[in-house]
């Protein structure tokens, strides 16, 4: 059951080339320009009309949240907020029936989730769900929705349901992005072709395990770990982390990469791994400047580069290469060596990979 593997995670790290696939397949057609999905298409003006888009979900799912935010406003120009939906419903927020709200959720089952999702409802709002488990609670509850098709995730930490939510997420955005025309033919036709590509890209991304390997022997005795980004990649920082706490119970932080200096910074010192997703992108020079503050408190440098990267390799003491793709894709290959990473700490450390202590597949619990 499964198929080989030692983990149903490792499994399911593994099958993200093809889920993802299974994710755009009938709704990506790149060479025709296309980008459809059932459930979108009667609310395309309801989205592109609303006053914001506010996003629920919790731990992996609102991290997936964060990513769709950039994807959202960059694209789409429509405001996004991603909120913990435990904070949310308990928050009194303000809420309308011009504000459209997404809820993700994996299992479809998460108590807060669906407290939320009645919540938002009960002000009047229209509420869309990106579930992978068909017919779940979630998916039921809400006006419309995609199902992300990643197939049953066994594993309690989240892996293909993050990156198929991801792949769901950026072709609502742009779909929306078409019909608002807030996106170029041009771009818009790159944009199709990449994400085609993308089970390729993880495929490559994947190969560098052995790597990955070595890696997490030297580190796997830290007691603490640091995971910087920005822009996309702030939030693949976050789900890096938390990654590395729920399997190998280290303790490990994510943040923006630029937040260091306002705080974390003083952790820094020889004992400290920094992971820190340093690829190709707009803000690279700053990431680079980041990575140099970070050497000269003599913190230890594990960088995701793009491949064929210098200048952070240079700086690095290990890397992790993923293949190059446009910024607002790139959550989908750097996650993966951050899975791969997490997952060999704790096969190391002996730990229960699949079922980790104190943690449920799903938390239906408020
Ligand atoms: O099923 P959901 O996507 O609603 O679950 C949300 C979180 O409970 C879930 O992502 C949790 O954080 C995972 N264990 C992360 O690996």
């Amino acid at each position: 059951e499964k198929g080989g593997y030692d983990h149903f995670m490792l499994k399911e790290i593994y099958e993200q080339p093809s889920v993802i696939k299974d994710t755009y397949r009938g709704r990506l057609l790149a060479e025709k320009g296309i980008v459809k999905l059932g459930g979108l298409e009667d609310y395309i003006e309801k989205f592109i009309n609303a006053d914001r888009i506010i996003i629920v979900a919790c731990g992996t799912s609102w991290h997936a949240g964060l990513v769709a935010e950039y994807i959202f406003e960059d694209l789409v120009r429509i405001p996004v907020e991603v909120e913990y939906a435990s904070e949310f419903r308990y928050r009194n927020p303000v809420i309308s029936e011009n504000d459209v709200v997404i809820a993700i959720s994996q299992s479809g089952e998460t108590a807060d989730t669906l407290a939320a999702i009645k919540l938002a409802k009960s002000k009047g709002a229209f509420v869309y769900g990106i579930c992978n488990v068909v017919g779940s609670t979630i998916s039921r509850e809400t006006h419309s929705g995609t199902y992300t098709h990643a197939g049953p995730e066994i594993g309690v930490a989240s892996t293909k349901a993050f990156t198929t939510q991801i792949t769901v997420l950026t072709m609502i955005a742009l779909r929306l992005a078409k019909a608002k025309g807030t996106i170029s033919q041009r771009d818009f036709m790159l944009y199709l072709r990449e994400l085609d590509l993308i089970p390729d890209q993880v495929e490559k991304a994947l190969k560098t395990e052995d790597k990955i390997k070595e890696i997490a022997a030297v580190f796997k005795d830290v007691r603490n770990f640091l995971y910087l980004g920005r822009g996309y990649n702030f939030p693949v920082a976050l789900e890096g982390a938390l990654k590395l706490k729920e399997i190998s119970y280290i303790h490990a932080e994510g943040y923006p990469a630029a937040e260091m200096k306002h705080g974390p910074i003083a952790l820094i010192d020889e004992q400290m791994p920094v992971v820190v997703i340093a690829v190709k992108s707009d803000h690279y020079d700053k990431v680079v400047s980041n990575i140099q503050e970070i050497k000269a408190r003599k913190g230890k440098i594990i960088a995701v580069v793009s491949k064929g990267d210098t200048a952070v390799r240079d700086l690095a003491d290990y890397v992790m290469e993923v293949p190059k793709t446009p910024e607002a894709l790139t959550p989908l290959v750097t996650t993966i060596p951050l899975q791969l990473l997490s997952y060999h700490i704790a096969v190391m450390l002996g730990r229960n990979v699949d079922q980790p202590r104190n943690l449920a597949k799903s938390v239906t619990v408020e």
